[in-house]
């Protein structure tokens, strides 16, 4: 199949379009570079072979949109494209509806009048806000604790009303737990913009010595040791997740909804001590306060990916570790790896 990335330039996008040329697939990337290095395509070009064909526009520019897809006809479109930090969120709202959503609306019309009727979509384990327990299935109520997460909510609903009325032929929602790691070849990865908001990031930067110290945000968590517990998933692993996801929803022109996550719940003392284990480096510890807005524990149920079609996590949290510090010591320039 031929694939448009929106975002494929970006973290997930561009391991999901390694992944999908692994497949056979061919690759379209959408991206506004507004959150991504500008050589990243030829980073994909040197692992995939690929010369993958890019377009640098806004998923807003209707028009834009519409000429990338008359220019390569795909089979579907894979939607990676949105603002991510739930903090930022909170503090702009007006820019996370503009551009999440908005820009969501916007493609869709764009995808509809170019006769694109397929799409994947990057939602969050974020809508389910608290949740009442953990394994987390796809049918526990979703909710709204933050702006960025309400992005998400309406975004599901918006592909869910076009699926159900006909409008999409085939959609699928994929609700990431957390992603982290990147790819072995250390071609791709994560680059965070300023101080990392989050752990794995945080802690690769200490690895560095970028960073003096990692703050520990609360150890009186309900938790085994107090800590916050997250289903960490190998972007590798979430990558291979998008194009089964996408080859599924194609040949049987459906619609689902899929938690993507280990099943695994991870602490952050767990992480670190893993992280010490696969690198050999040391992580000094702060224990802070906690953050607001932080749950203590969420993990996902992933049998329903695997039933639907095949996929379950093959990677582990020191693989995780391992991947994770191998690109961050290639960006710092420590070989030790
Ligand atoms: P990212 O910022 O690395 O990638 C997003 C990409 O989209 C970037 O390349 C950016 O330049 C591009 N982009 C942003 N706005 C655009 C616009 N208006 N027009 C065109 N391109 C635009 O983020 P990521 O971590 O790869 O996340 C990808 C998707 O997955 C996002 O929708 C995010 O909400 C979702 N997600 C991420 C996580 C996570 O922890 N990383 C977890 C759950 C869901
Ligand atoms: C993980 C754990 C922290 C940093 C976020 C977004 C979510 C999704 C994934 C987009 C928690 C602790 C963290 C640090 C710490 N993104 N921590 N010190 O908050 O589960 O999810 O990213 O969809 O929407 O909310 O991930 O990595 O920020 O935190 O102790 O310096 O690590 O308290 O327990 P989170 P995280």
């Amino acid at each position: 199949m031929r694939v448009m990335l929106t975002g494929g330039a970006g973290y997930i996008g561009s391991h999901t379009a390694a992944a999908l040329a692994a497949r056979g697939h061919q690759v379209v990337i959408f991206d506004n570079f507004a959150n991504a290095e500008r050589d990243v395509p030829a980073r994909l070009e040197r692992l995939t072979g690929q010369k993958m064909p890019v377009i640098e526009a806004d998923i807003r520019d209707v028009p834009a949109v519409v000429a990338a897809l008359r220019e390569y006809p795909v089979d579907a479109v894979i939607h990676f494209a949105a603002l991510k930090a739930v903090g930022e969120s909170e503090a702009d709202p007006l820019l996370y509806y503009d551009m999440n959503i908005i820009g969501t609306i916007r493609l869709l019309q764009a995808m509809q009048q170019a006769g694109v009727a397929r799409i994947v979509f990057s939602s969050s384990a974020t809508v389910y806000g608290q949740p009442d327990s953990s394994p987390i299935l796809e049918d526990f109520p979703t909710r709204v604790e933050n702006i960025y997460g309400r992005t998400k909510l309406v975004m599901e609903d918006l592909i869910r009303d076009l699926a159900r009325t006909g409008k999409l032929a085939a959609a699928a929602n994929l609700r990431y737990f957390n992603p982290v790691g990147a790819h072995p070849s250390a071609l791709i990865g994560e680059t965070p913009r300023g101080v990392p908001n989050n752990l794995m990031p945080y802690v690769t930067q200490v690895a560095t010595g970028a960073r003096p110290h990692l703050n520990v945000f609360g150890n009186d968590y309900a938790t085994p040791d107090g800590t916050g517990v997250r289903d960490y998933i190998h972007v590798v692993d979430l990558a291979e997740a998008h194009a089964l996801a996408l080859e599924h929803i194609v040949a049987n022109n459906v619609s689902i909804t899929v938690n993507l996550g280990t099943g695994e719940g991870t602490s952050v003392l767990q992480l670190v001590q893993a992280f010490e284990t696969a690198t050999g480096r040391k992580i000094p510890l702060v224990i802070a306060p906690r953050r607001p807005g932080d749950v203590s524990s969420y993990y996902a149920n992933p049998a329903l990916a695997e039933a639907t079609f095949g996929w379950r996590a093959k990677l582990n949290v020191e693989d995780m570790c391992r991947d994770s510090w191998r690109w961050q010591a290639s960006r710092a320039g420590i070989n030790d790896v």
